[in-house]
């Protein structure tokens, strides 16, 4: 049986991905490795709980003896690597836990499956899974290539490129086989609500003020999770050992468009007049620093691995606002406790 560990496998993007391959390949053993930090929930999991190829090891990617242990235990010959500090806003009121997580912490596993691998490297994947911001911001026109140059502009997006040039640095250092991808903003169910979409869903829900930043103009390329999940599947299976592959959608809204899509969408759901939740929307001070533009190019992937998007996106938003609706009590467990404290101090 082949063993494929997972980290970051209790978050967002992770418990889709482990979601797929637990139910696509019954004969890989997945071991799900996640320190459940506040982003992570192992309710995005639960239907999972019953699967005999699927086990759970909570973990800091920071402690190095436990991933040894980890790495001892269940001898993983695949590596798919999620496990992040991921939202910009905080990286800016704490630089340094990005720093530990997505540089220190994705060096520390590099060295786990080194000293595991050794020099038997035959079958073996270390997945490294990175976001299309590491190339800064775009102007009006143009798209992320794979060879457009590193120009990481937040806390957040400089701790990816980061851990992606140490990723490529093990390559050619070391020759671990390694492969990564850089993709477009994701949407869709157990999307943690500090990121836009679920945040203004449930502001809708509420009746709360939707807080966009700036002028509204910034505009994200916005791609259905499932769609990522089935990316990083066709990557890990079939992409080029130390070769980068873009993922997107092909799917730009500025943000004030998308608020306005989702205001309507919502109304329709909740059977509100049309039009009225358009008057929560409020315009707030700037993100700093706030990147313009990120849109991608994926003909890479798309020709050399023959993946495309399946996602409209008209149907993936009104699927993840009626998802919120009717997933209540997970929207509740996870806006308890220390996001109330963050929601005070980001939009006080
Ligand atoms: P998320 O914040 O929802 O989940 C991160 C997960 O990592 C959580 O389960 C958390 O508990 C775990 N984690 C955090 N620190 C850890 C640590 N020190 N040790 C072990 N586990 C830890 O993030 P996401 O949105 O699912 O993103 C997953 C990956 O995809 C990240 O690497 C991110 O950079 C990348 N990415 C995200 C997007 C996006 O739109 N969300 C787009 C492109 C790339
Ligand atoms: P976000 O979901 O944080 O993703 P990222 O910063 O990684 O792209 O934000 C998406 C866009 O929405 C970004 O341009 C910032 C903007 N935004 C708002 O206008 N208001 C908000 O409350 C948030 C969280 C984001």
């Amino acid at each position: 049986m082949k063993t494929i560990l997972i980290t970051g496998g209790a978050g967002f993007i992770g418990s889709h991905v482990v979601r797929l391959f637990v139910t696509k390949y019954p004969d890989y053993k997945i071991v799900n490795l996640d320190a459940l930090t506040y982003a992570g929930n192992l309710e995005n999991l639960k239907d999972l709980a019953d699967k005999s190829n699927y086990i759970f090891e909570k973990a800091d990617i920071l402690n190095a003896e436990r991933l040894a242990e980890i790495f001892q235990k269940h001898q993983p010959s695949g590596v798919i690597h999620l496990a992040a500090e991921s939202h910009v806003d905080r990286s800016i009121s704490n630089p340094i836990a990005f720093v530990e997580t997505n540089v220190l912490g994705t060096v520390n596993l590099l060295n786990a499956v080194r000293n595991l691998w050794g020099d038997d490297l035959e079958g073996k994947r270390f997945y490294h899974v990175s976001t299309d911001e590491v190339y800064g911001s775009l102007g009006e026109e143009g798209l992320f290539t794979e060879s457009t140059p590193y120009d990481p502009r937040s806390p957040y997006s400089a701790s990816k490129a980061a851990s992606d040039h140490f990723v490529r640095a093990y390559f050619h250092t070391y020759h671990l086989p390694v492969v990564l991808s850089n993709c477009s903003n994701n949407y869709g169910p157990h999307h943690f609500p500090e990121k836009l979409i679920p945040l203004i869903i449930n502001n809708i829900k509420k009746n709360k003020s939707l807080p966009v930043y700036g002028d509204g103009k910034y505009t994200r390329d916005w791609l259905w999770v499932k769609d990522h999940a089935s990316a990083i599947d066709t990557i890990f299976h079939k992409g080029r050992s130390g070769e980068t592959y873009n993922i997107g959608g092909n799917n730009e809204w500025k943000n004030i468009d998308l608020v306005k899509k989702l205001c309507d969408i919502m109304d329709e759901l909740l059977e509100r007049p049309a039009g009225s939740s358009r008057q929560l929307i409020t315009f707030v001070k700037d993100r700093p620093g706030h990147d313009r533009r990120y849109a991608i190019d994926s003909s890479k992937l798309q020709q050399e691995l023959g993946w495309e998007p399946s996602m409209k996106s008209e149907e993936g938003f009104r699927e993840t606002a009626k998802w919120y609706l009717e997933n209540e009590a997970w929207l509740d467990h996870v806006l308890s406790g220390e996001y109330q404290a963050y929601y005070e101090q980001q939009y006080k």
